[in-house]
């Protein structure tokens, strides 16, 4: 199984595929399912800026994409030394995150910080209400 510092390395390593001509702002994330596959996302931004996607939502849209759905790790690395999931990603995360699921906000590989869905976005909305 992949280790953490791993997943860190290969979000420090693809963060300078982030789209950002706007903000010059480089976000990467990268996921590991239950299974123990690896998807990556950066940030890709637009002329038209709102259509900005976040390197969070992409990586897990690719994941879902392949037909995954849980995840163990989500690890985002940013330009700032800490860069937390925005708002909205918090709420895309919620919908995928397990009480297992690790949120890793990682300044490098030996600098990180670990939290569930529920630390990051307490009483949340979420699948659970619509039952
Ligand atoms: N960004 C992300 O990719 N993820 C976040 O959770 C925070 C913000 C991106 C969006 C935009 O391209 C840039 O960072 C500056 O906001």
């Amino acid at each position: 199984m992949i280790e953490v510092k791993e997943l860190i390395k290969r979000a420090l390593e693809i963060k300078v595929r982030a789209y950002a001509p706007y903000s010059n702002f480089h976000v990467a994330c990268v996921v590991m399912t239950r299974s123990g596959k690896v998807f990556e996302g950066v940030n890709v931004e637009n002329a038209s800026y709102s259509p900005t996607l976040c390197a969070e939502r992409n990586a897990l849209s690719t994941a879902i994409t392949d037909g995954e759905r849980e995840f163990l790790y989500i690890v985002i690395s940013g330009d700032s030394d800490y860069t937390y999931p925005c708002g909205v990603c918090r709420q895309f995360i919620r919908e995928f995150a397990d009480d297992y699921t690790r949120i890793i906000v990682a300044k490098d590989c030996d600098n990180y910080k670990t939290y569930t869905i529920d630390e990051l976005l307490p009483n949340s909305f979420s699948k659970k209400d619509l039952k």
